[in-house]
């Protein structure tokens, strides 16, 4: 039996990880085993490059191209493929689209560059279904607040190229992508997400 890969992207603030949680809850009353994880960290070695991608000392793109492809091979052949293999719903926040928006076009370093890196990574895996929660960059910045770390810190054109980037992406594949508008309440959000991912599992 085969499970369901679905990912989340969206920019800096746009409430992921807020929505995995809740989608995975949702997911798990109706019976189903579920994963959330996330990129990068999803694993014991993922969570010490993201120590050093985001609160280590500055590095040269290329260099954060490769770690957060380090993060991705290492998480995908050790949590996601074997939930997978089990018939689990996996639900990731983030996936290689981060690091064609951000790497590849934000960071300038090719956008088929920059996925053909992660799918060798990742031996091609993709996702059933990738969820974009979809902010204004200003709206985004407001809700990180605090400190930020090495990404968020990036700049408003940084952010805003990212935010281009998976609009477009979503344009250009939309039997994948599934766009969501994420500037209203949380429940308003997670209404959107399940409806989204209802099709894909008969809910
Ligand atoms: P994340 O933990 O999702 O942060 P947030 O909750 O603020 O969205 O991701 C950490 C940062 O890493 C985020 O700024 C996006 C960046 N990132 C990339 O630049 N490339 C990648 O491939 C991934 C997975 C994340």
């Amino acid at each position: 039996m085969t499970g369901l890969f679905i990912t989340v992207e969206g920019g800096d603030g746009s409430g992921k990880t807020t929505q995995v949680n809740m989608l995975a809850e949702y997911l798990r009353a109706s019976g189903r085993e579920v994963v959330a994880t996330r990129e990068p960290g999803g694993t014991g070695l993922g969570r010490e490059i993201r120590k050093l991608i985001l609160h280590g000392e500055d590095m040269c793109p290329k260099a954060e191209a490769l770690l957060y492809a380090a993060d991705r091979a290492h998480h995908i052949a050790t949590v996601v493929r074997p939930a997978l293999a089990r018939g689990a719903v996996v639900l990731a926040d983030r996936y290689l689209d981060s690091s064609v928006a951000y790497q590849g076009v934000a960071r300038d370093l090719g956008l088929k560059e920059v996925r053909d890196l992660s799918l060798w990574a990742t031996d091609g895996l993709m996702p059933s279904l990738t969820l974009l929660l979809d902010v204004p960059v200003s709206v985004g910045a407001g809700r990180v607040g605090g400190t930020q770390d090495r990404i968020e810190a990036a700049g408003t054109a940084f952010h805003q190229a990212v935010r281009d980037e998976y609009l477009k992406l979503a344009n250009e594949d939309p039997q994948r992508w599934c766009v969501i508008d994420a500037k209203g309440s949380v429940d308003d959000v997670a209404v959107q997400v399940r409806a989204a991912v209802r099709p894909f599992l008969e809910l």
